[in-house]
């Protein structure tokens, strides 16, 4: 059987020892995360650990920090092993006895490879470039009434357009997708945006759940952490789903910690949005077409992202997401990072975009 697990960003320590290059000295654009990093009361709360212990394969103490945090009982939260476990875990409750299903695309390609390991191929609602990848409600809506899914994801803000969609367009496909059919908004990088709004009220409407990864917002992605948030008795259905322990005692701590300490969360959005408008800026001065941005990602036409890619790499020590596995080969998607570093991502382009425009172009 082929691999068919999706391509993501973050750093590939075998290509990486291939260019010899250690990854230490690589600067890290590929993978979105709170340019802060993790912040010193996760770093204290997980030093308190006691390894020899099992964790709590109930994760009560983040369950009622969430709660708090949320204003939803806990029994409306379900944590998971990064975001991706919860994924899959709705795939399996939703997809068991088969589909249809659906995907927002181009997008975050776990979606796609969870309703596959169901032997499910989800229909993919492409958004059009000329439309700075929005999608057009109207029609999608349309669809989605027609198709009846058991299951639709929805990435918002989308990875790796940036598009955001609004409250009453998100309203307009639960209202579609309809009883018999979830829809999931998985707000991986809505941390990040700068006027968010909040989804709470959609819970209500029953038949939608949100999914939101700890691991981007709190700079945590080695540690693998994610929660959901939907009606309890979907909570129960996908719980099924999931093994005893899956989220480890580390991971439940960083959590707790991580939930109290809003701030950092808040800085990191600052720090982002400052760089942010500063790339934005210098890509197009460089006359790259740039995708309007809303969270810490900026989506940037090319040419040749594979070539740039490693060219970046090879001269520069710059790493960005090639998005040919989104079916974007023109395209490149940029994490945003600091304004040091990315003074050196905005040096690094200027160099190999005047140097080999004939072999990027
Ligand atoms: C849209 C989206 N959702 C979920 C994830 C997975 O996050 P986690 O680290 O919580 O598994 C990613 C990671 O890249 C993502 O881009």
């Amino acid at each position: 059987m082929p691999d068919s697990r999706p391509v993501h960003g973050g750093l590939d320590v075998v290509e990486l020892k291939a260019l010899g290059l250690r990854p230490d000295e690589v600067v890290d654009f590929s993978a979105s995360i709170n340019p802060l990093g993790v912040s010193p009361r996760v770093a204290d709360a997980i030093r308190r650990v006691d390894l020899s212990a099992y964790p709590d394969p109930e994760c009560t103490a983040l369950r009622n920090t969430l709660s708090a945090h949320l204003g939803v009982p806990p029994d409306r939260t379900l944590v998971g092993n990064g975001s991706t476990e919860l994924i899959h875990l709705i795939a399996s409750a939703r997809l068991r006895r088969g589909g249809p299903a659906a995907v927002f695309a181009p997008t975050f390609g776990e979606y796609e490879a969870a309703c596959r390991l169901h032997l499910v191929e989800p229909l993919p609602i492409r958004a059009a470039p000329g439309r700075e990848f929005r999608w057009d409600i109207a029609e999608v809506t349309h669809l989605l009434a027609e198709l009846q899914p058991k299951l639709v994801f929805i990435c918002n803000p989308n990875n790796p357009t940036g598009t955001y969609l609004e409250r009453n367009e998100v309203e307009a496909c639960a209202r579609a997708v309809g009883d018999s059919g979830l829809l999931v908004l998985d707000e991986a990088y809505a941390s990040f945006v700068d006027e968010r709004w909040d989804p709470a009220p959609l819970l209500e409407v029953g038949n939608v759940a949100l999914v939101r990864s700890m691991t981007k917002q709190h700079g945590l992605p080695g540690l693998r952490l994610g929660y959901m948030v939907a009606p309890a008795r979907m909570v129960r259905e996908v719980r099924r789903f999931q093994y005893t322990w899956s989220v480890n005692a580390v991971a439940q701590a960083a959590g707790v910690a991580a939930l109290d300490d809003p701030d950092h969360v808040e800085k990191g959005r600052l720090v982002v949005r400052a760089a942010r408008e500063y790339l934005v800026r210098e890509v197009r001065g460089l006359g790259l077409a740039c995708t309007p941005p809303s969270a810490n990602f900026l989506l940037v036409e090319v040419g040749n992202a594979t070539a740039l890619r490693l060219e970046l790499l090879r001269r520069h020590r710059v790493c960005v997401r090639d998005c040919t596995s989104f079916g974007m080969p023109g395209h490149i998607r940029i994490g945003v990072r600091g304004m040091q570093d990315s003074r050196r991502l905005i040096d690094a382009l200027t160099d190999v975009l005047g140097r080999s425009l004939t072999s990027v172009h």
